[in-house]
């Protein structure tokens, strides 16, 4: 078993979800799907943005700086102890699965505390990087640096989706926590592991575009319902 996360699990983390009740987009909009041809054509004025957010960025970036690990986020790492949880894969970049202790982690969007390299794919922490010229360049190969962020219109960086991959073809059940399930390439991939006869687990307090294809869907929030099922688990392992 593998998991795949979305916005809805950092809910009780003080972050508003993107849609459904609350989201960011429901509120100001969906954004541009050009985003990074945007980046593309003027990164100078990406990065002055960026440095400077305004809008629904501000708020985003505020909510995840103030932000921290809920027991959804402590409870798939204790599944992973477990070894019940492969792998988590997660569309959120607020870099709360990587503070809660989740080691086998792949961030399919990107990671907001991370810079990297759009050539070398190179990846820095913020305080890597002199911002003194912008936009600023890869100190390992002079490419042109991005936030490790993926923006809409951007492929998903090679060595992130490769590995994306190889653990859904692996897994034959995924734990579905958060997300509306809208947003691909992530949403293929329990659409791929249900076609091979997997079984699919969802957690989130409303139906979403997945929840057809669910076996099991548990209707409450990640912080309220996964440590349930860690318990469950325990209680079952000491049974057994
Ligand atoms: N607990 C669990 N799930 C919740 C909670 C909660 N407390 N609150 C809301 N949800 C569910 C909603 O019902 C919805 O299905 O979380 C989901 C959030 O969906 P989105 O806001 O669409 O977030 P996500 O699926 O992660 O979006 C995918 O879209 O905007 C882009 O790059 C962004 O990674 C993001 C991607």
């Amino acid at each position: 078993m593998i998991a795949l996360t979305g916005a809805g699990l950092s809910v009780e983390s003080g972050i508003p979800p993107f849609r459904g009740p609350g989201g960011i987009w429901t509120r100001y909009g969906e954004p541009p799907m050009d985003g990074y041809q945007r980046f593309l054509a003027d990164p100078a004025k990406a990065w002055e943005e960026r440095l400077n957010p305004s809008g629904p960025m501000r708020e985003l970036w505020s909510a995840l700086n103030a932000a921290a690990p809920n027991p959804g986020h402590h409870a798939l790492v204790e599944l992973e102890d477990m070894d019940v949880v492969r792998a988590t894969i997660t569309q959120n970049v607020d870099n709360l699965h990587r503070i809660a202790g989740s080691r086998r982690l792949l961030e399919i969007h990107g990671n907001a505390t991370l810079i990297r390299c759009i050539q070398c794919v190179a990846r820095f922490e913020r305080d890597e990087i002199d911002f003194a010229v912008l936009p600023p360049s890869c100190p390992r190969c002079n490419g042109l640096l991005k936030s490790d962020t993926v923006s809409f219109g951007e492929p998903i960086p090679p060595d992130v989706l490769e590995a994306c991959s190889g653990e859904a073809d692996r897994a034959d059940c995924m734990l579905v926590a958060g997300t509306s399930a809208t947003v691909y390439p992530a949403a293929g991939l329990p659409i791929a592991i249900a076609e091979r006869g997997g079984d699919l687990i969802e957690v989130n307090p409303y139906p979403s575009d997945l929840s057809p294809l669910c076996r099991i869907t548990l209707a409450g929030t990640t912080a309220a319902v996964l440590p349930v099922l860690v318990e469950r688990v325990r209680t079952l392992r000491a049974s057994l």
